[in-house]
Parts: structure tokens; sequence; C-alpha cells
């Protein structure tokens, strides 16, 4: 087998779509086999994006062995330690190993400041972003420890976990959390040859930026704003021409901080930003 996943696994959490999905398809393409996790369904009650289904995991499951990789995929939620603990054991017991740890799964709200965040909506934010990446690691840890082969784990963060944007601070601080994560976990586990390093994409044509609710915040201008009205404001926040990127970008970035060719890279953050973190 060739590629510059070959032989590994990766277990990717948020893959029924989106970038988890992207990750999943393109460190297939390298060699990987995944182990794949998504709540398949709302993360809130009152969520402004439409949320995933298990037949979106079974697309990205298809997808990898359409490959010719294997897939093993669960419904979870990372506030659930136990059910990823459960998810990961048995993927692992059914691929033989794991590599690479992408703590991708994440959402986010906006629309108002700080002090008028709700603390239901504080807590679900943090208990996503920055606890369910958390767990993630915890979960998947042991089996990159008993390898003994090292491993590499990526914590997706945003352009919001290196600066501040106004009205969905909660999403910053949890964004920002996650680097301190990264850090901490990326000193802790050098000495076994695991490397921890944080993805830092802009906007990106997911479902969770691409949308209704998403248009409407940038536009609070127009009526019915539509793609080439996000564009406008969306372009601003860039240096490079762009209002945002594809999730495949974010899977290179990924791909290269899972593989050997950054061996010796641990504690960075990796913008993909089309120069957003310059303004
Ligand atoms: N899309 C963007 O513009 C953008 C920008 C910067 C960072 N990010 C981050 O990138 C990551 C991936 O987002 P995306 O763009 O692919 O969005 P997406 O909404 O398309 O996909 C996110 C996936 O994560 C899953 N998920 C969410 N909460 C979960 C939970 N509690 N347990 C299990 N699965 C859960 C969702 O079901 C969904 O399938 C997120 O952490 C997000 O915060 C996104």
């Amino acid at each position: 087998m060739t590629g510059r996943m070959a032989g590994k696994v990766a277990f990717i959490t948020g893959a029924a779509r989106g970038q988890g999905r992207s990750h999943a398809v393109r460190m297939a393409q390298e060699g990987a086999d995944i182990i794949a996790v998504d709540i398949c369904g709302p993360v809130i009650a009152d969520s402004p994006t439409p949320y995933s289904t298990p037949e979106d995991l079974l697309e990205t499951a298809d997808l990898v062995k359409g490959l010719n990789r294997r897939i093993v995929t669960a419904e979870v939620d990372v506030r659930d330690y136990a059910a990823l603990k459960s998810a990961v054991d048995s993927g692992v017991e059914q691929l033989g190993r794991l590599d690479v740890i992408v703590a991708n799964a994440g959402f986010g709200t906006g629309g108002v400041t700080l002090e008028n965040v709700s603390e239901s909506d504080w807590d679900d934010i943090i208990g996503v972003n920055l606890s369910g990446v958390w767990k993630t690691v915890k979960a998947g840890v042991p089996h990159l420890k008993s390898g003994g082969r090292g491993g590499s784990i990526i914590l997706t963060s945003s352009v919001g976990g290196l600066k501040a944007y106004a009205n969905t601070g909660h999403y910053i601080a949890s964004k920002h959390g996650v680097v301190g994560l990264m850090r901490a976990f990326a000193v802790e586990l050098g000495e076994y040859s695991i490397r921890v390093n944080s993805v830092h994409p802009t906007n990106v044509n997911t479902p969770m930026f691409m949308n209704d609710y998403t248009m409407k915040w940038f536009r609070p201008d127009l009526e019915n704003p539509g793609i080439d009205d996000l564009k406008v404001v969306a372009q601003t926040m860039h240096v490079l021409p762009i209002g945002w990127v594809e999730a495949e970008d974010i899977s290179n970035a990924v791909l290269f901080l899972a593989s050997d060719e950054a061996r010796f890279i641990t504690g960075t953050t990796l913008a993909v930003d089309g120069g957003s973190t310059l303004k």
C-alpha cells in the first residue's frame, strides 16, 4: 500500500459531513483506515444551522469504502466520554491500531454580546467545542501510547481561536481554550513522540457557515441575502481575495500535520485563513 497515511488509522469526530467528512476522505485517499463518529442529530435544541443525520455518516462511510479503505462508524456525542471511549475502543479492536486523532466536532452560535449570552448557550458551546475536544483526546490517547509508535493529534480550533470577533464571545473563548488544551497535551505527550497541533480555519464552505442564518448575520442590511451578498462582506475579512475556503483546504493541512512530513512539528497553531489573522 502507498500513500502518506499508508497503514495508519485515524479517529475523527464530527465526521458525518463538512470538514470531518473531508478529513476522512482525504486521509483514506492517502491509505488510512478511519474511525468516524458524529452526533448525527441536533447538538442543541434550537440550533440555527441544519443538523447532520445518520445518512450523512453512512455517506462518509461509503466514500471511504469507495477508496478501498476500512471505516468503523458510531453515533456519538462528544460530550459523552463513555460513548467516545467505547467507539474508539471498538474501532481500534476492529482496525488493529490508532495513529491519529482529529478532534474536529464543533458548532457555533452568535448574535449577542458576551454579557448577554445565556448560561445554557455558554455551557453548550464550552461543552462541545472545548470539553468535547478534551474528552476526544482523553478517549484516544491510551491507544496511541500503547501502540508505542507515537502519533499525531490535531485539534480543530478556528481563526476565532487566535483573534476575537464581537457577538460570538462564547465561541471565541471555546476556540482559544482549544489552543491551551493543545499546548498542554503537547507538553505532556511529547515524551511518547505524540505530536499535538491545532488548525485554525477561516470561513469554510460547509453547512456550519453556508446557511441562511450566517447570510442574515453577515448581511443584516438585506432582507433575503444570498451567496454573492455573503461573499462581499466575507471577503473583507481576508488578505487574499476570497470569502471562504473549501473543506479540502483544511483537510490538506490536517493531513500534513498527521503525516510523517510533520514529524518534528508539535505545539503549533496552523492557520488556514487567507490572511484573516493579519487583519
Ligand atoms: N465552517 C466554518 O466556517 C468554520 C470555521 C472555523 C472553524 N470551524 C470549526 O470546524 C469544525 C468542523 O465544522 P464544519 O465546518 O465541518 O461544520 P459542520 O456543521 O458541517 O460539521 C460539523 C460536524 O460536527 C458534528 N458535531 C457537532 N457537535 C457534535 C457533538 N456534540 N458530538 C458529535 N458530533 C458533533 C455535527 O453533527 C457535524 O456533522 C468545528 O469545530 C467548527 O467550529 C468551522
